[in-house]
């Protein structure tokens, strides 16, 4: 048996392949997703000389591919590969594209039945993969999907572990040919680090705030990137002071933990010189409104204020780790959001990194603040090409697109489309809105060169975009992604548990891996 290990890196779930004749094959369970009235025979002939009872089965005749429809079916105890797991998917009336969605969510299903069942294995023969057209980004999802249902934040978990559902130890990709074809083995991998980045950007967001503040969390940036030959470099609240960072250091001034930016760097050798992508996340670590103070409900959820930098420090980690050929700079805009006698206070006005003076008129509206002088400070730095932005900026755009759609803006239809199918490739889809001109007057200052928030709450989602493109220097192509809503998930699903969602750490990771030409 040629049982070949991936490239390991640290995750609950290894991936192995099986190679060299469907005898070869075994798990604990095999994975099967089905369409309604979907003949197996066909389609995928191998799955029944590996598991033979399947012919003969009375179980069978329960298996009917209907959506959200689990059926088990046993052989002999004895077999290596004994038991087949059939996921109804539905109707197939699906473009190849709306496919991967589903099977996404049947892989997951499938994985989180396993799981709940105690199993330590499952098989995915690679002929049933080739059933969706394209077999390389079925796997890649398939693996993805796993992957992530596989995980649970259990970090904080000391005397109640037996809540916990054990994880499933591996999870193995069967093929009849003699050797694993190479394309595979690299899909499996691509899937595998893609949910990685989404795992580890959820740890990060779902870290409590007297855990992760600017200070720790510059730390525990530098000590990751370090770990994966990234560079890194952390401005504390004396640098950003001396190099004129005045919106963002507003934000952190009520504070006990001091603001910081972490620039990371990723240029790999005869690219050091190339004009970068640059990533930037609001990192606001605590977000408790400052002196125009949030509401107690819900408050503790304003931990997760800093997923967008836990996006952009985890996609920038895991191009570093694959190497990917393209200069790639990741900026956290880290502070926190805290009311004292040093903060901030509305009314206040304060002078940002392009020396615009800013009229603060709701502490609440910090995230544009951090990000403002990021913007300001990469247009200055690398006349970057492409400049994304990621934030939990505004209810507004939650009000407007509900929990499924992040807000995209963008100054380019070019990159704006680029994003969008970045996103749908990624399974984490967004919704592009209006840059519309005519609200800019709304941030008219009466006292100082720009307000930071619009009078009256009517398209808020809007005049925070247009607020941070005037900080946007001209033919910079940027886009903003406003992702409140989609940080956090109060209705759990296979692919993620109750919490941080790590939503948009793919979409920037697929960015960085295709480029943003
Ligand atoms: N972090 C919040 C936005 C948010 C709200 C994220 C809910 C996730 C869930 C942001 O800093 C904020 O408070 N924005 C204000 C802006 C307003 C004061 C102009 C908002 O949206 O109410
Ligand atoms: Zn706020
Ligand atoms: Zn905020």
């Amino acid at each position: 048996m040629i049982a070949s290990k991936s490239k390991h890196i640290a995750n609950d779930l290894e991936i192995r392949f099986h190679a060299g004749g469907e005898d070869k094959w075994s798990a604990d369970v095999a994975l099967i997703p089905l369409w309604e009235k979907e003949v197996l025979h066909d389609t995928c002939e191998e799955l029944y000389s590996a598991a033979p009872f399947l012919e003969i089965a009375p179980g069978m005749r329960d298996v009917t591919g209907r959506k959200d429809e689990i059926n088990i079916v046993y052989g002999h105890p004895d077999l290596p590969y004994s038991r087949v797991m059939f996921i109804g998917m539905g109707k197939d009336r699906h473009t190849e594209d709306d496919a991967m969605d589903i099977l996404r969510m049947a892989y997951a299903r499938g994985l989180r039945k396993a799981r709940a069942m105690h199993f330590s294995s499952v098989h995915i023969p690679w002929s049933s993969l080739e059933r969706y057209g394209n077999a390389e980004r079925a796997l890649e999802e398939a693996v993805y999907a796993c992957v992530l249902a596989n995980y649970q934040n259990a970090r904080y978990k000391w005397t109640a572990r037996e809540d916990l559902t054990p994880c499933l130890e591996w999870l193995a990709v069967g093929f009849t040919e003699e050797y694993v074809p190479e394309a595979a083995r690299q899909a499996a991998r691509r899937g595998e680090r893609a949910a990685l980045t989404v795992i580890r950007a959820r740890k990060l967001a779902s870290a409590p705030a007297n855990v992760l503040n600017p200070v720790t969390y510059a730390e525990k940036a530098m000590k990751l990137a370090q770990e994966n030959r990234l560079s890194c470099e952390v401005l504390d609240e004396k640098a950003l002071y001396e190099q004129g960072f005045g919106a963002h250091l507003a934000v952190g001034r009520g504070s006990a933990n001091p603001p910081r930016l972490v620039i990371l760097e990723h240029a790999p050798k005869g690219h050091e010189d190339d004009t970068p992508i640059v990533f930037i996340g609001k990192g606001i670590t605590f977000d408790s409104g400052g002196i125009s103070l949030k509401p107690a409900a819900n408050m503790h959820q304003m931990k997760g204020d800093m997923t967008g930098s836990a996006a952009v420090l985890s996609a920038v980690l895991t191009l570093a780790e694959e190497e990917v050929p393209r200069r790639v700079i990741g900026l956290l805009a880290l502070a926190e959001n805290m009311p004292d006698g040093n903060a901030v206070k509305p009314g206040d006005v304060v002078q940002g990194y392009s020396r615009d003076m800013i009229e603060i008129v709701n502490t609440d509206a910090e995230g544009r603040l951090v990000l403002c002088d990021a913007i300001a400070y990469a247009c200055r730095r690398w006349h970057p090409e492409v400049m994304v932005d990621v934030a939990t900026l505004t209810g507004a755009c939650m009000v407007a697109l509900g929990d499924q759609l992040g807000g995209l803006f963008s100054n380019d239809d070019a990159l704006a489309s680029t994003i969008l199918s970045a996103g749908h490739c990624a399974g984490e889809e967004y919704w592009r809105m209006p840059l519309w001109k005519g609200y800019n007057k709304k941030l008219k200052s009466p006292i100082a060169d720009i307000c930071h928030t619009a009078f009256g709450r009517a398209g808020g989602a809007i005049t925070a975009a247009l607020f941070l493109e005037h900080f946007v220097l001209e033919g910079t192509r940027w886009a903003h992604l406003d992702i409140a809503a989609l940080d956090w998930k109060d209705t759990p699903d296979p692919l993620c548990d109750k919490g941080a969602t790590g939503f948009s750490a793919r979409t920037l990771l697929e960015l960085g891996r295709g480029g943003v030409a």
